[in-house]
Order: C-alpha cells, then structure tokens, then sequence
C-alpha cells in the first residue's frame, strides 16, 4: 500500500526541475541576492496577475499582514474584525501594533466569516476587517466592501491561502486597501522558503510599506519610522516567476481533484463535502470535509493506519486559545466555528495528486467509517 502525503512539493518541483534550477544558478552567479532586478520583476508580474497596481514583497505572509496593519496606522485602542477560523498569524499580527482582535462567527459551508455579523461588531474604535479566504475560497466580497465602505473601516484581505481565487470573477487581493499573500511552500503559489507580498492601487499605502519592511528607511541611514527588515529573497523570486507561470494551471489541477472527490466521496452520509460558493473561483488550497457524529478522531487514526496522513486545520478556534484568554471569550459564544472546528478533516490536495491515489484515499475513507460505525452501535 502506498503511502500518500498530505502535500507532496517534490512533485512540482520534479514538473518544473531544469528551468527552477536555471533560474536559481542565474541569480546565485548574478551575485544580488538582496532586492534586485528578479524581485522587481517578480513584483511586478504578480500585480499583472492580480490586476492590482501595486506588489511589495516581503519576508513572509505573517509580515505582509503585519505590514499592512502598521501602513494603516492601526494600534493601540484600535480594533481589528477578523474570524476566528484561521491560521494564528493574522490574530497574531493585530495583537503585535496593540490593537485587539475582535472575532466574529463563521458560517459553516464556507468556513469563511459570516459578513452577516459584521455590523453588530462593529463598535467606535472599530478600525478594520480582515476577511480571510480560507482554504482557497473567496469571502463574500461584496457584502464587506459595502459595509466597511458605510462604516469608513478599512479591509486587509489575507489571502495567505487563495492566490488566484476570485469573488465573482475578479480576483481576491484586489477588492480591499492591501491584500496579504504568504509564499510558503504549501500555498497555491508557494516558494522554496519563506516569502510574501501585500498587493494595493493605493501609491501611498504601497510607499508606506516599502519604507516599513526597509527598516523604517526611504533613504540609507535615514529611518522615519520603527520598522522591520523583512525581504523577499532573489531566489525565491526566481522560483516564484516560474511557479507564477503554471499557477492557473495548478490551481486547474487543483479544481479536477475536487471534483474528483466530490464524484468518490458524495455517496458517504458521515461526510459533509466542501462546496464551491464563490461563483467558480475556489482555488482549492485545501478540500476540507466535515465529518459528522463525532467521528473525526476515529476517522483521521484511521486512516493514518492506511497510511494516508490527513490534517486538522484548525483544532482550536482562535477565541479559546491560551493567548486569547485575556480577551474573555466564552466557550460557547461562536457556536458555528466551535462546532466545524471539531468535524474539518483535509485530505491529501496537492498539484501532482493522482486519480488513483485519490481512489485509494476514498475507499479507505468509507471503509474507516463503516469501521467507526460499528464501534459506535
Ligand atoms: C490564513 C493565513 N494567514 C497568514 C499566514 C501566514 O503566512 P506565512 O506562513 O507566510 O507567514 C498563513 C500561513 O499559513 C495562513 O494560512
């Protein structure tokens, strides 16, 4: 039996090997390592891609987000709505200028927050919403622009895990102030290390955080501002101008074993399947079921025991977590995340994934639960 990974980079890397290679020795003999002609061009073909004016890079998707926050000014007394199903990175970064994250419910067949609760959140030290797009699929767009424009909040997507997803056809990145984009390897649009990215039209924003990842700096040794050093590297770059490339066709391969899924799993009762409820422009970073009755536990041991490693993203809602405390947040008071956070299980999704492999994964999914049903009667 084979052993099937929750992601498998090699794969991609083995598709795209000689030109990656290329590309690397190229910037290693060019000696800019820092800043430079590939990263001004990598910049530059995101914001083509994104359809956006603007793409300054950064060290990572943590720091674009904090970026974006500080380019906005947000800190102490402020405070910044956001779910609470997400990675801790965009919590994380609110807390750090010392403004407080405010979370609001989700709504469990997107796994995105509920824009239907964003305005009794809303109080007069409101400054911002952070809408996340979680596991590939866009946030209701629409419906946060129109009350963060009502209420003059700024919008700070984290689209950390959908580079390429749109909301009825325009992609996510490009409807708030500042889009956020991580670089990790495991995102739809992933480097070899570290990286990220804010993406703005607002000339003033992208200044600002240009001058902030520089060290507070516009002009050697002269610093405005407290900032940080947080770079996109060159060869991250290079790879990344490669990958950007064949994007729309991972995220192509990305949507065929969703559907793929979908055709091998929709029979099982115990499982609620993912759906795409953003017009066609999921991106599928993740495919995410909810497993009914409990069972999630059962489910994921067993099919480690089949050798096939599923993952929980997120167990812990972000509400009740330890650091979270001092906000005194109830057990009990997000209902919905509570609950998903309990069922979600992500299967293998990655470029590279084969239909057969697929097929072993949803036998031994049916056969685990056929297993835990037993148990359970
Ligand atoms: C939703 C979300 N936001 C932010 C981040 C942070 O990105 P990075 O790991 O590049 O700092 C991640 C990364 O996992 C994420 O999934």
């Amino acid at each position: 039996m084979r052993k099937i990974p929750p992601v498998d980079l090699a794969r991609q890397y083995a598709k795209i090997e000689s030109e990656a290679n290329q590309a690397v020795l190229e910037v290693l003999s060019s000696g800019r390592y820092i800043n430079g002609p590939v990263v001004t061009q990598f910049e530059q073909e995101f914001s083509d891609y994104l359809n956006v004016l603007y793409t300054v890079s950064c060290g990572s998707g943590t720091a674009a987000l904090y970026l974006a926050l500080r380019a906005l000014k947000i800190g102490p007394g402020d405070e910044v709505i956001t779910s609470p199903f997400t990675f801790i990175a965009t919590a994380e970064v609110i807390t750090l200028t010392g403004a407080t994250p405010v979370f609001i419910d989700i709504q469990a067949e997107t796994f995105n927050l509920n824009p239907e609760l964003l305005e009794a959140a809303i109080t007069p030290r409101t400054r911002a919403i952070i809408p996340v797009h979680l596991y590939g699929q866009a946030v209701d767009m629409g419906r946060v622009m129109e009350i963060a424009e009502r209420y003059k909040l700024y919008v700070i997507e984290d689209c950390a895990q959908a580079t390429g997803a749109k909301w009825q056809g325009r992609k996510v990145g490009s409807f708030g102030d500042i889009g956020c984009f991580s670089f990790f390897p495991t995102k739809n649009l992933g480097g070899c290390g570290d990286g990220g990215a804010i993406t703005t039209n607002n000339v003033s924003l992208a200044q600002t955080v240009k001058m902030l990842k520089e060290h507070g700096s516009n002009k050697r040794y002269s610093h405005e501002e407290t900032g940080v050093n947080s770079r996109l590297d060159a060869v991250q770059a290079a790879i990344l101008r490669i990958k950007l490339k064949y994007l729309d066709s991972y995220n192509q391969e990305r949507y065929n074993i969703a559907q793929l899924y979908e055709n091998l799993l929709s029979h099982l009762p115990g499982v609620i399947l993912p759906k795409d409820h953003s017009s066609s422009g999921h991106v599928w970073n993740q495919y995410t079921v909810r497993v009914k009755d409990g069972l999630r536990e059962e489910l994921k041991t067993q099919l480690d025991l089949k050798g096939i490693t599923s993952m929980v993203y997120y167990p812990i809602p972000l509400h009740l977590q330890p650091v979270y405390k001092k906000l005194g947040y109830l057990k009990d008071q997000l209902p919905i995340v509570e609950g998903v956070a309990s069922e979600v299980l992500s299967l293998p999704m990655f470029p590279g994934l084969l239909p057969e492999e697929q097929k072993q994964i949803a036998y031994a999914v049916q056969e685990s639960l056929d297993y835990s049903e037993i148990l359970l009667s």
